[in-house]
């Protein structure tokens, strides 16, 4: 393949002919990269691969001049605006810089500066050096003092109009303060997100299912790119000034000088920024900043030197898109090539397999990587978590070779796997059927709440489970459930090693041990200790005295689990580590009942009256929500008469139900013909839930999800036994419901509007018995206003008095806190 040896042959070496090729090759591959970088915001290359294909592309053109034409990508910055944006001519187009890697090409520019100045050796010249601040470039126009542009950098000539958005941002002034502004002002720099707010962000867009940011920069650069400002406005963004466009008036001579005007203006500016006057100095400005790269709270991928007189600088001028008078030292990309030696499964505390790949130790943004979640069997396989692909597709396999990337204080993680360097022999990954442990349980794949982290395998085996016993252990004697002192986990390691505890009830009979505890722990520490001894070469301890330390430690830990023979009700429920039950559930829980029988008896028969899989299958669908459900269920007992056309039925049930389009058409499309739409839903109704499951599953703090759960948990013979083991061996001890702390006790409400959770009796009630007034006219005195649908003229009252106007859930939400 003759187009494969010239993409691998050094510059010097290519015949016109081949390098015209590799020319056009290059420029297409540059022009696509781009395309993903500056308008996609989705690169897909490394910063130094990018920067490789570069340097390849202006080496040819070094070569052969007269490959380089006015259509070059070295007079071209960047790529066209993307759409949906206004556009905007920049008065003074917005240039990039060259990049310098290595400190030789710090002494080469510097020289180069030296040549064309005529300085002498000894002359000075003085470097502003700068943070380069990975973001995205913005120019500010500000017309006598106001800011009446925002443009991004764009092609370079023409970029977006962002004016609204980069508006709301804390960090541009709206208006220049400062005597003699000039009459018109570009200021130029780095809209930036902070690597803190962009992991927060991310967090939020997961939970939301919304798309996940690769990096702060992209993050700033999605932000930015808004079609409504009030989104951009609740992203945390930064703005640092250090460059300019036209300027009717030059405010000072030197670059160092433009900052301090900058500031006086109201901008920031980064406080790294430092003068240099030597090639040593810029370097050693360099390590130090790649130094405390990591601890700077936004990503920055390199510094950036500018000569500091601005005469100079014109002098100096432009060759094609970049300045004579600047560069940009690069940082080592923060991604890697190693191999991927292993992947191990890890089972965690509710029996999810989780894959990790080993790594050949490799550093990445100045941390060793060597292992690295491989999230589930999906993702191994190249498929995320809405079916969309991953690494256009590429699995992942023992053997091969992996890109991994760091981006700030992100989790590193494989972005892509180098299939050419793949091993023939390598195998796609089978991931395990059956659960590491003894038991061989069968895996099950389940997929997660939000579906955005794909579907994740689950050993079945809970309680009984070797890996979900020690979890399950660790769990409960954690801070938030029985919160043991000095229970930690080497105790639980240890203990569960020798065998003395294999559940939590053994926890509360440690104490007939005392003797065998003691042993254990000795053992162990004498071991370790001759371990270390052997290391040292020396004896590290007196033995009695190690001894009498330990015995000491034990008796303190039977004691700190006697502390907790009694315990809340609601920290014996989150101990048990329930899948879906956590702190809140379980708070919800022991508020409803008084006592664990009594919770127990209620699941029982919630068990018993649960749902069918028709009446589940009809709440699993997209827009149909509960009162959806109850709408339909309640028709279809009208239209139940066996003598009706089905198709007539199915019409005339969704007719009665009042449903909108949506949920009509995703009903219809569910079930594809009416007449199976009727007959899921007589199933579905014959099967409602009784009151019991109910009041668990419309407990909006309890939910469907963790009722299932619950029952699940509790029907499982072996988790029941442990569960009436530590009931014989505590005391349980109802949490407070108390009134007179409520948060709407002496408050004065109003309801109005239809509720659709509770009746207005029930409602008047609850309020009362929490210690609120319930009133039936609205005035300057209420408190909350609580406004269901068809709510009128007491809703306008609330609104002319001021008074805080809460929605039925709002109410509920807040009368649910302790
Ligand atoms: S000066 C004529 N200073 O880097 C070029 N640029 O690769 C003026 N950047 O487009 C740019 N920090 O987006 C300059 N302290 C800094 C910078 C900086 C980040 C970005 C900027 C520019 C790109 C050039």
């Amino acid at each position: 393949m003759p187009a494969k040896t010239i993409t691998n042959l050094p510059v010097d070496a290519l015949t016109l002919a081949q390098a015209r090729k590799e020319h056009v090759r290059l420029g297409l591959e540059i022009s696509a990269h781009d395309k993903r970088y500056y308008q996609d915001d989705a690169p897909t290359v490394t910063d130094a691969e990018y920067d490789a294909l570069r340097r390849r592309y202006n080496d040819i053109e070094t070569r052969f001049p007269d490959l380089r034409t006015f259509e070059s990508l070295s007079v071209k910055v960047g790529a066209a605006p993307a759409r949906g944006f206004t556009k905007v001519r920049h008065a003074v187009p917005m240039l990039s810089l060259d990049n310098a890697f290595a400190d030789a090409d710090v002494s080469d520019f510097v020289g180069r500066i030296r040549r064309f100045l005529r300085l002498a050796d000894d002359d000075e010249i003085v470097f502003s050096a700068e943070p380069k601040i990975d973001g995205l470039s913005m120019s500010l126009r500000y017309e006598k003092g106001e800011l009446v542009t925002a443009a991004t950098r764009g092609d370079g000539a023409e970029g977006e109009d962002v004016t609204a958005n980069v508006r709301t941002l804390e960090d541009v002034p709206k208006t220049l303060h400062g005597r003699d502004v000039p009459e018109v002002c570009e200021v130029r720099g780095e809209v930036y997100m902070t690597k803190q707010a962009f992991l927060a962000l991310n967090e939020q867009q997961k939970a939301a299912g919304e798309k996940i940011f690769a990096n702060p920069r992209n993050s700033a650069a999605g932000s930015l790119r808004q079609k409504d400002p009030s989104v951009t406005a609740s992203r945390p963004l930064g703005f640092f000034a250090y460059a300019w466009g036209e300027m009717s008036q030059m405010p000072a001579a030197t670059q160092s000088g433009m900052i301090r005007w900058f500031e006086a203006c109201g901008f920031m500016t980064n406080p790294l920024t430092k003068a240099c006057r030597s090639t040593q100095a810029l370097v050693a400005f360099h390590r130090e900043i790649e130094e405390t790269r990591a601890e700077l709270a936004y990503d920055i991928d390199g510094v950036v030197y500018k000569v500091d007189r601005l005469d100079w600088q014109e002098r100096l001028g432009f060759v094609s898109r970049t300045p004579r008078w600047a560069i940009a030292h690069k940082f080592p990309a923060e991604r890697a090539l190693t191999i991927l030696k292993d992947i191990e499964i890890q089972v965690g505390r509710t029996g999810v397999l989780t894959p990790v790949g080993k790594l050949d130790p490799v550093g990445v943004g100045g941390v060793i990587v060597q292992n690295v979640t491989l999230h589930n069997e999906d993702y191994i396989k190249g498929i995320g978590g809405k079916g969309e692909t991953l690494r256009e597709g590429r699995d992942l396999r023992i053997g091969d070779t992996v890109v991994v990337q760091r981006a700030g204080d992100v989790i590193p993680q494989i972005v892509d796997v180098v299939i050419d360097k793949r091993p023939s022999d390598a195998e796609p990954y089978e991931f395990p059927k059956v659960c590491l442990c003894h038991l061989h349980t069968e895996i099950v794949r389940e997929e997660t709440a939000t579906g955005d982290e794909g579907a994740r395998a689950r050993c079945t085996g809970e309680f009984a489970c070797p890996y979900q016993k020690i979890e399950h252990l660790r769990h409960f004697v954690s801070r938030n459930a029985f919160d043991i002192e000095g229970f930690g986990d080497e105790y639980v390691q240890m203990f569960f090693d020798v065998g003395l505890i294999e559940s939590p009830v053994d926890i509360f009979r440690l104490h007939e041990k005392s003797a065998s505890l003691r042993e254990a722990v000795l053992e162990r520490r004498k071991a370790l200790s001759k371990a270390r001894e052997e290391r040292l070469g020396r004896k590290v301890k007196k033995e009695i005295a190690e001894e009498k330390r330990t015995f000491k430690e034990i008796d303190n830990l039977l004691a700190a689990i006697e502390v907790r023979r009694k315990i809340l009700l609601d920290r014996f429920i989150f101990a048990l580590g329930i899948r879906h039950v956590g702190e809140a559930t379980a708070r919800a829980l022991a508020k409803h009942f008084t006592n664990a029988n009594s919770m127990l008896e209620a699941i029982d028969e919630a068990s018993r009256q649960r749902p069918g899989r028709e009446w589940f299958e009809i709440s699993g669908i997209d827009q149909i929500g509960p009162a959806a459900r109850e709408k339909l269920l309640a028709s279809i007992t009208k239209y139940s008469g066996p003598q009706l056309d089905l198709d007539f039925e199915g019409d005339a049930v969704l007719r009665t139900a009042k449903l909108n389009v949506r949920q009509i058409e995703n009903l219809r499309s569910h079930f594809r013909t009416d007449r199976a739409l009727v007959e899921a839903l007589r199933a579905a109704s014959r099967q409602r839930p009784g009151e019991h499951y109910r009041a668990l599953a419309d407990d909006s703090d309890i939910g469907e999800v963790a009722t299932n759960a619950l029952i699940e948990f509790f029907g499982a013979e072996y988790n029941r036994g442990i569960v009436q083991g530590l009931l014989n061996e505590l005391e349980i001890e109802p949490i407070e419901r108390s009134t007179s702390e409520s948060l709407v006790s002496g408050k004065t409400v109003v309801f109005t509007g239809s509720l659709e959770r509770m009746t207005r009796p029930e409602a008047k009630a609850t309020a009362e018995r929490l210690g609120a007034k319930v009133s039936g006219s609205v005035s300057s005195r209420t408190d909350y206003v609580v406004a269901g649908p068809g709510a009128g003229s007491k809703l306008k009252d609330a609104q002319k008095h001021g008074v805080r106007v809460l929605s039925e859930e709002e109410w509920l939400r807040m009368i649910a806190v302790e």
